[in-house]
Formats: structure tokens, C-alpha cells, sequence
């Protein structure tokens, strides 16, 4: 997971810190990109943050051994990454190609993203570990969406799809996964105890 997040924050920090806006993406996409370019670049590298210092958190030798930085590095997650990305996420939704489809599914993501790390910060305030830890993997699953969304990406194309057609489903196909994934993991952990 760490390898692949690593993976997609180099991506886009060469792509979007390196070449034009929407080099590499549709043309339509590129078009709004250059109409939007504070939205996109507020989104992308603020988002970096999220991708960068999530998968550490989950490290418990960490957490164990250096629990100032956790703190630190969960402030920069959720103030930077998720607050900063997700805003400007949720801007660029209203933009996003493909439709009404898309932009919802890009929508409920922006929103499930920051209310599940609000809920995550509310619940450390409140000292409650184990929600916090609980909302944190729902909220990196959700993160993890920037990485299964370019998995699917070339598995659309690959398989002869229209990206026009498969670009909508992949706006949903991203996240509900993962989320869902989460959902299982915390289940098969409370049958386990
Ligand atoms: C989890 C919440 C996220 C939401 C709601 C979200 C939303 C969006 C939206 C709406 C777009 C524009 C798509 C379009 O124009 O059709 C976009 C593009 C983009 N997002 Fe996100 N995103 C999220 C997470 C991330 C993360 C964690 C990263 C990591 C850096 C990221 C990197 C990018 C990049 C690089 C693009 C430009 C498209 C490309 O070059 O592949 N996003 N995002």
C-alpha cells in the first residue's frame, strides 16, 4: 500500500510540478485544468500530503516509539492532505469530465473524505482511540482512491473500453471498493477477538 501511494504522489509531483497543467490527461480534461489551474494544483498538492504520510500512521512501531511525529504527521494528514485536498476535490468535482455521474461520484468522495477525517480528529480530541483509529482506515481507504482510480485507468483501456464510458464508473469504482474493504477488515478483526 505505502509502495503504491509513494508510487502515485511521484506521479503526480512530476507530472503536475514538471509539465504543463493536464499533460497527460483527456483533452477536455487539460481544458479545464488551465481554466482551473488553482483548483487542480491546491487539489493535487495538497492531496500529496495525504499519500505521502498516510500509510506511515498505521505503523504501530511508530506510533509506539515516536508518538510526537504520528502527532505532527497527523496534523499535516488531515490539515493539509485531506482538509486543503479535499476542499479544492470537492471543487473540482463540480468540473470533473464525464458527467453528472462523475462529478457526483467525485462529490461523495470529497465529502465522505472530509467528514471522515473531521470525525477522526473529533474522536482523538475526545481521547477515544479506538473510534479514531476506526475513522483513520476508513479516511485512508478513502485517500487510497487516487491509487485505485489509476489502476482502474489502464485496466479500462486494456479491456477496450471507451474512456468517455468507462471514466463515469471508474469515479465510484475508485472508492465504494475500498470503503467497503475497510467495513470487512473491521468485521473479520471483531469475529477474530
Ligand atoms: C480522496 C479524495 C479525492 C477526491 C474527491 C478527488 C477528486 C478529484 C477530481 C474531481 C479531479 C478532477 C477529475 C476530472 O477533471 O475529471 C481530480 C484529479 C486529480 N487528482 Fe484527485 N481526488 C482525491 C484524492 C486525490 C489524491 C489523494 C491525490 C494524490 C496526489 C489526487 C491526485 C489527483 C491528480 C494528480 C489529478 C489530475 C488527474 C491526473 O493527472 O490523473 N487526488 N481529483
Amino acid at each position: 500500500m505505502a509502495f503504491l501511494s509513494l508510487g502515485v504522489a511521484g506521479y503526480a509531483a512530476f507530472v503536475y510540478g514538471v509539465l504543463p497543467p493536464g499533460s497527460l490527461v483527456h483533452s477536455d480534461m487539460k481544458v479545464t485544468y488551465n481554466t482551473h489551474a488553482t483548483g487542480i494544483y491546491t487539489h493535487v498538492f495538497g492531496a500529496l500530503f495525504a499519500l505521502l504520510l498516510g500509510p506511515w500512521q498505521f505503523s504501530m512501531r511508530l506510533r509506539a516509539s515516536r508518538p510526537l511525529l504520528h502527532r505532527w504527521m497527523g496534523r499535516l494528514y488531515l490539515g493539509i492532505g485531506v482538509l486543503l485536498g479535499g476542499i479544492a476535490g470537492l471543487y473540482m468535482a463540480f468540473h470533473a469530465f464525464g458527467g453528472i455521474v462523475a462529478r457526483t461520484g467525485f462529490g461523495l468522495l470529497a465529502v465522505l473524505w472530509l467528514s471522515t477525517g473531521l470525525l477522526a480528529y473529533l474522536a482523538i480530541r475526545a481521547g477515544d482511540v479506538a473510534s479514531h483509529r476506526r475513522w483513520m482506515v476508513r479516511n485512508f481507504a478513502l485517500t487510497f482512491a487516487a491509487v485505485t482510480l489509476r489502476l482502474w485507468l489502464p485496466g479500462s483501456v486494456a479491456s477496450g473500453i471507451a474512456f468517455e464510458v468507462a471514466y463515469p464508473v471508474i469515479a465510484w469504482a475508485c472508492w465504494v471498493p475500498n470503503l467497503v474493504v475497510a467495513e470487512l477488515a473491521f468485521n473479520r478483526d471483531r469475529v477474530a477477538a
